[in-house]
C-alpha cells in the first residue's frame, strides 16, 4: 500500500479515486457506523468539511482504497469548531499549524490484519509524515474514546482538550496531538511501519521537508 496525498493542486489526478472514496466513506459511516445524519439521496459521505483546503490521505494498492484519513486546516471550520465545541473547555483550536484528523478508516477485508504493518499503522504514520513535511506541529483530532489508549500506545502524545462528552451514545473526547519526529519514529518502530509512505504524485513542485530537516515556517 502506498499514501497517496491529494489536495487542491492535484485532484484532477484522482477524479475517479475521490468518487470511489467518497461513495465508501457512505458505506462506511452511514452504512456500517450508521451515523445516519450523513446520509445524503447520492450515497457519497461529504459534507462542508470537504472543501478545496482539505487534504485526503488515501491507502491505495494500484487504484484500489485500501485506508483513508483526512486533514482540514483548523483556521477554517472543522468539526470541532462547528459540530462539537462542547469538547474543548478553552474554545477550538484555530492555528495555521495544527490541522485536524477525522474519517479515519481501513476496509472491512483490511482490518486487524497482523502480518505486517496494518492499513491503520500506516495510514496514522502517513498523517504524522504529512505533519512534519509541511511544518505543522500538532494534530487535533475529535475522537470516539475508545481510540485515546490506542494512540498513546503508539507513542503519541495526545492531550484532552476537554472533558469526554456522550455524543449519540458514544463517549466522545477531543484531543490536541503533538507533530514531531519522534510520535513520527515511535509509530513507525512499534507498528512496524518500514519508513516514508507517502506519494506526492503531481505535486512535485511542492517544498517538502525530508524528515530530520529543520522545520519550516508556515
Ligand atoms: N468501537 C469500539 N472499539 C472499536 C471500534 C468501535 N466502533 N472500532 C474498532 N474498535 C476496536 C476493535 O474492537 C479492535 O479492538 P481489539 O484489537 O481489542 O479487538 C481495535 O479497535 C482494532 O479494530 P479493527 O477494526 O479490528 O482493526 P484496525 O485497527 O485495522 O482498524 C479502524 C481500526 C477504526 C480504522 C477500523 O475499525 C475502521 O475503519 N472502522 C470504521 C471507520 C471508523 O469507525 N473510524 C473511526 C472514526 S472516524
Amino acid at each position: 500500500m502506498e499514501v497517496h496525498v491529494i489536495r487542491r493542486d492535484n485532484r484532477h489526478l484522482y477524479a475517479d479515486i475521490l468518487e470511489d472514496y467518497f461513495r465508501l466513506r457512505h458505506q462506511i459511516y452511514v452504512v456500517e457506523r450508521k451515523w445516519t445524519d450523513l446520509d445524503r439521496s447520492d450515497k457519497r459521505e461529504i459534507d462542508r468539511f470537504d472543501t478545496d483546503d482539505t487534504v485526503y490521505l488515501l491507502g491505495l494498492e494500484g487504484r484500489r482504497i485500501v485506508a483513508g484519513m483526512r486533514l482540514v486546516p483548523t483556521i477554517a471550520p472543522t468539526l470541532l469548531s462547528e459540530l462539537f465545541p462542547q469538547l474543548a473547555l478553552n474554545g477550538p483550536v484555530r492555528r495555521p499549524d495544527v490541522y485536524e484528523l477525522s474519517r479515519i478508516f481501513v476496509v472491512p477485508n483490511r482490518r486487524g490484519e497482523h502480518a505486517g504493518p496494518r492499513a491503520e499503522a500506516v495510514i496514522q504514520a502517513a498523517a504524522m509524515e504529512y505533519g512534519l513535511s509541511i511544518g505543522l506541529s500538532a494534530f487535533t483530532i475529535v475522537l470516539e474514546s475508545w481510540w485515546l489508549p490506542r494512540l498513546l500506545d503508539q507513542g503519541w502524545q495526545a492531550r484532552p482538550l476537554g472533558l469526554p462528552v456522550d455524543i449519540n451514545s458514544m463517549s466522545t473526547v477531543a484531543v490536541i496531538v503533538d507533530v514531531n519526529d519522534q510520535a513520527w519514529t515511535e509509530i513507525c518502530s512499534r507498528r512496524s511501519v518500514p519508513g516514508s509512505m507517502l506519494v506526492w504524485q503531481g505535486l512535485a513542485a511542492i517544498e517538502r521537508r525530508v524528515i530530520g530537516d529543520p522545520v519550516p515556517a508556515i
